[in-house]
């Protein structure tokens, strides 16, 4: 596995034109966001080695370097789900190689349900913390580096946190803040999983980023994430939900996701 890491790590090294610290996962809502990247330089997933990719998600995927703002970066575009039949490693690949390239700050963004009757579909939610409801722990097996039993006392930087609620009040965006859920979906939560996922103390529930953000923690990489709420789990707002609906939502709050989180790279 290290030296996966370091052959896939050496290959982006010998063709990147940057220095960046600052990585970026490209979920929903932050589509728009590759357009701003300047400086350019991408390549396909499956041009790079040890690259997963064996679904139609990971055949679209690509990494970009270039510049956003100030910041030299690395983004990734489209991000493997364990839903999709990927083993914990290969969804958490791209952060150990982010790692090895020298990445320290890794900002990520998602759509959920919200589980919190104060959130309205299209609402951002800053993930202020995670529970990692997934039934497969992405740190399992012989520990390659760091900690073997790793602290997660802070996992979303409480600094970037503070600068993210400074931007959103003085651009005003409504922003909500709470705990986001990580499960193995693929199918969205029964009414009595979403009110279970609220008594654990969830507000949100999605099917990402907690696997890329426990191993950039273990990797020493500070995260930030925003989610992006596409419907409500909250007993009498429960309806019939489609990916349809889940990506109109998303498009929908695309925006003001990216002002903050363009303003935000720039002044982490
Ligand atoms: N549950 C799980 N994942 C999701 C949801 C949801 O309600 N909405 C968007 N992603």
């Amino acid at each position: 596995m290290l030296e996966k890491i370091e052959e896939t790590a050496a290959f982006l090294r010998g063709k990147m034109h940057t220095n960046p610290q600052t990585a970026i996962i490209l979920g929903t809502g932050l589509g728009n966001l590759a357009n701003e990247i300047t400086e350019k330089y991408e390549i396909r997933y499956q041009d790079i080695p040890n690259f997963p990719v064996s679904t139609v998600e990971g055949h679209n995927g690509k990494l970009i370097f270039g510049k956003l703002g100030n910041k030299d970066i690395m983004a990734m575009q489209g991000r493997f789900h364990y839903y999709e039949g990927y083993s914990m490693k290969e969804v958490t690949f791209p952060v150990r190689v982010m790692k090895e390239l020298g990445i320290q700050t890794l900002f990520v963004s998602n759509a959920s349900g919200s589980t919190n009757a104060e959130f309205e579909i299209g609402d951002l939610m800053i993930i202020t913390d995670h529970i990692n409801y997934f039934p497969e722990h992405p740190l399992r097996g012989k520990n390659l580096y760091g900690d073997r039993f790793p602290d997660m006392s802070e996992a979303y930087s409480k600094d970037l946190i503070k600068k993210a609620l400074a931007i959103a009040k003085e651009k005003g965006i409504r922003v909500q803040q709470g705990v986001y859920l990580g499960t193995q979906g693929p199918t969205f939560e029964t009414p009595s999983e979403y009110k279970l996922f609220h008594i654990l103390g969830a507000d949100a529930v999605g099917m990402s980023t907690v696997p890329e953000v426990i191993v950039a923690n273990h990797a020493g990489i500070k995260c930030f994430g925003i989610s992006i709420i596409t419907d409500l789990g909250v007993e009498g707002k429960i309806v019939e939900v489609s990916h349809a609906d889940v990506q109109k939502a998303a498009d929908a709050a695309q925006p003001k996701m990216t002002t903050i989180m363009r303003e935000l790279i720039n002044r982490a």
